[in-house]
């Protein structure tokens, strides 16, 4: 079964297709954390985004199993800790066994590392690339200049990098940076970051009669920029995904980008 939302997708050099809308999961626990992935999936999310650090592989892979969709209509990235460069082996087989599926969608390293570990930890990844486990393989929270000494020492560009995002946080050279390197960027803390209660905001949802959340989600996807939200209610999880009926104009993704320099 394919989302009954039709959600753009970016593709990946892997060969995958990233929906440019996800379902975060940080912070989730336990039974909150299986039942609002369960509430994501049948909302139409069709892209997880979880990580070693967020102990909650369990949860999600149990949701993903009881959704009764098939593993390759979903979408799931996990991520790995800096700090556990030198067993990436070990890391991997835990995240597929936790999630319960036998390939990872995309599989990051959460953080830049130290030094060589850095370029050792990205082998790795590389390596599970190469074997099969995971379909793409990229980074989290690198600056370009990090993303250089990779490509650099390496030979291959990170198919995404994930980074805190959103209109206070807007900066015209690091998404052109991406774009010039062919990285695709994947917003996080789309939210969180943002003052919801903004003029601004609150003038332009009034006018396609939606809230201000779904105006900085759709700001996002106008950037082409993957946004992963994350809610443990299923109003807003379902809120959250409904984007795609309205778009915003060129004076006004203008006007939010502006919402940075304030
Ligand atoms: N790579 C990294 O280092 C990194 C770091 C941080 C996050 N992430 C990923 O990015 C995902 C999203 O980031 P995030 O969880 O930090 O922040 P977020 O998605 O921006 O914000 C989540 C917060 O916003 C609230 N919220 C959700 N929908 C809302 C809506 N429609 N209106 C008002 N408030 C709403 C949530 O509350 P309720 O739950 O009560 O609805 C929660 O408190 C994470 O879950 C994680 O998967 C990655």
């Amino acid at each position: 079964m394919s989302s009954p939302i039709d959600v753009p997708a970016v593709k990946l050099p892997g060969g995958g297709e990233m929906p440019m809308i996800g379902f975060g999961t940080w912070r989730l626990r336990g039974r909150t954390a299986y039942d609002s992935v369960l509430a994501a999936l049948a909302a139409g999310y069709r892209h997880l985004d979880t990580a070693t650090m967020y102990a909650n592989e369990g949860e999600v892979g149990q949701a993903l199993r009881d959704s009764g969709l098939a593993r390759s209509d979903v979408f799931v990235t996990t991520k790995i800790r800096a700090g556990d460069a030198g067993r990436a082996r070990q890391v991997l087989q835990a995240s597929l066994r936790s999630l319960g599926v036998d390939y990872l969608d995309l599989w990051l390293i959460h953080w830049p590392p130290r030094g060589a570990a850095s370029r050792r930890l990205w082998d790795d990844l590389l390596q599970a690339q190469a074997d099969g486990y995971a379909r793409d393989v990229g980074v989290s929270n690198y600056s370009l200049s990090q993303l250089d000494d990779l490509i650099r020492s390496s030979g291959r560009a990170p198919a995404v990098n994930q980074i805190n995002w959103g209109p206070a946080l807007y900066d015209a050279a690091v998404l052109s940076g991406h774009a010039d390197r062919g990285i695709a960027v994947e917003g996080y803390s789309p939210l969180k970051n943002t003052n919801l209660g903004d003029p601004l905001l609150g003038q332009i949802a009034a006018e396609y009669g939606v809230t201000p959340a779904q105006v900085v989600l759709r700001w996002h996807l106008e950037h082409h920029i993957t946004v992963i939200p994350k809610s443990a209610h299923p109003d807003r999880i379902a809120a959250n995904l409904d984007i795609l009926g309205f778009s915003l104009t060129a004076a006004q993704v203008a006007a939010i980008d502006g919402l940075a320099r304030r």
